[in-house]
């Protein structure tokens, strides 16, 4: 066994990577008859690896054996056909291989003369990305690490672009009143620890109560920006929701956007889940204020299927970005006299070193197309649709939330539980539904556990649901009878109801 070296041989190169290759394919091959996740232990997984430091290396051959024998086994496979678990991507092996030859050039996406090929790749792929939702045709944007990053880097040009003062040089302490931003009790986390962590503080992140789809009353927004305006403090932006995480809830985007006009308020829409729903022609027409919208955080490793990590923060006047992350360093100087030369990422985001995600999405675009892709999102919708009628259709499961996108929360009734829904009022109805979730929740933990369909929960008007997020091109309109039928069968384990 001979340790690998920091530069192979060609040969041996070429060994290494067709071992790889086949290892990928044979994976993929039989991703379908894996369990979706392992049933083990944080003490298992520590205990099947050798954690001595390694003074001489293995090998390449043996390490990937490792990994196959080893780490497979432990790992949740996200892109099988039936992991309905999270709002998140399958991955696709164009961009697996594309983001191999993204490590082999090590392209740093600083600015243009640092990766000038893929710099000019990044912005058509920001294009194609923002003609796909379409988003205003004046607006570019950037790639980042994901939804997340891309709400931050929002946020951050808003309250810039918003503030009565020169914030970045004079510091959120200096502002007159406190500036205030709206959500929905649905808007993702990600949203409020932006705005901690750019010192607006979660006191001024305003929840907006939601209807009973779970989308934001626009009459009670209004009511709070103008109570808040008479009270002292400073509305700065409104933060939609195209596909909230728990139930696939779109917001009333253009209603959003009419408030935001007349209020003078930067318009913010975290897509980071429902963008790219935009490719289906029946959930466009949901999606048409993407294109009023001042920023779209945008998420191509979730319903673009791309492999972490890639999210996308798209600005409908990119000169808000740069007056919000320029900073002048005589190390950043750039030289060139050129204006397409002298472009910066580093002016519209708040990382310096990036690397090449670009490549995975152009790379998908070109070598799959766009009509797959539009097929397979028309295909996720078709299956939460079918999923959602077969549940309504049944006697024991229930629907618990509207299906505007690809998320279905249901919850399973056993025969006795619909037995006493059916006649128990008051605190006693209260004390079957408490049970259900219960019940539920045990169903759920044993669902996981068993492996063959994966699934998560959301919280909807209080009760526990099981919560099926189906965004998968692998995925079948026949995975959804198995994964009623497997819901079926592991109930039928848990004993009395
Ligand atoms: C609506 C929404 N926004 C933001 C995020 C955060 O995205 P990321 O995990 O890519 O940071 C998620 C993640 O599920 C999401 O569903």
């Amino acid at each position: 066994m001979h340790a690998a070296q920091l530069e192979p041989t060609p040969a041996e190169l070429r060994r290494w990577g067709e071992a790889v290759l086949d290892l990928m394919s044979r994976y993929h091959e039989g991703l379908r008859d894996r369990r979706v996740a392992p049933n083990t232990t944080s003490r298992e997984i520590r205990a099947a690896f050798d954690r001595t430091m390694p003074e001489e290396g293995a090998g390449f051959a043996a390490t990937l054996q490792e990994f196959e024998e080893d780490l497979l086994p432990l790992v949740r496979h996200n892109g099988h056909p039936r992991m309905f678990g999270y709002v998140q991507s399958p991955g696709v092996p164009v961009a697996s291989l594309a983001d191999l030859l993204a490590s082999m050039l090590n392209a740093n996406l600083t600015v243009w003369r640092s990766a000038p090929g893929p710099v000019e790749i990044e912005r058509l792929a920001v294009e194609w990305v923002r003609q796909m939702v379409g988003a205003h045709p004046a607006g570019d944007g950037i790639f980042v690490s994901g939804g997340s990053m891309a709400n931050f880097s929002a946020l951050a040009a808003a309250r810039r672009t918003k503030a009565p003062i020169d914030i970045a040089r004079e510091g959120a302490h200096a502002l007159p009143r406190a500036m205030r931003l709206y959500v929905s009790p649905e808007t993702h986390h990600s949203v409020a620890k932006a705005a901690t962590l750019l010192g607006i503080g979660s006191d001024h992140v305003r929840e907006v109560p939601v209807d009973d789809g779970s989308r934001m009353r626009v009459n009670s927004l209004e009511t709070m920006i103008e109570e808040d305006r008479r009270s002292g403090y400073q509305p700065f932006c409104i933060a939609g929701t195209a596909g909230t995480v728990g139930t696939g809830a779109i917001d009333p985007l253009d209603a959003l956007a009419d408030v935001a006009e007349r209020h003078g308020l930067w318009f913010h829409i975290d897509a980071s889940y429902g963008g790219f729903a935009a490719l289906a022609p029946a959930a466009r027409a949901k999606l048409g204020a993407f294109a009023r919208a001042d920023s779209i955080a945008l998420d191509p490793h979730k319903w673009m299927y791309l492999p972490v990590d890639c999210g996308c923060v798209l600005y409908r006047d990119p000169a808000a970005a740069y007056a919000t992350f320029a900073h002048d360093a005589e190390y950043m100087r750039v030289m060139d006299s050129a204006p397409a030369e002298s472009f910066a990422y580093w002016n519209y985001g708040p990382e310096l070193s990036r690397r090449f995600r670009a490549l995975k999405v152009w790379m998908m675009l070109r070598a799959v197309g766009l009509a797959p892709l539009r097929a397979a999102v028309e295909k996720d919708l078709a299956c939460a649709a079918l999923l959602a009628e077969k549940v309504e259709a049944s006697r024991d499961f229930e629907r618990l939330a509207p299906v505007e996108l690809s998320i279905v929360c249901f919850r399973h009734v056993p025969a006795r539980g619909r037995r006493l829904l059916d006649t128990a009022s008051g605190a006693d109805r209260e004390a079957v539904e408490r049970a259900l979730d219960a019940w539920n929740e045990r169903l759920l933990v044993a669902l996981q556990r068993d492996g063959s369909s994966y699934m998560s929960n959301a919280s909807v008007g209080g009760r526990f649901a099981l919560r099926a997020c189906i965004m998968n091109h692998r995925t079948t309109l026949a995975d959804m009878d198995v994964l009623l039928a497997d819901l079926r069968r592991i109930a039928g384990t848990l004993g009395e109801f």
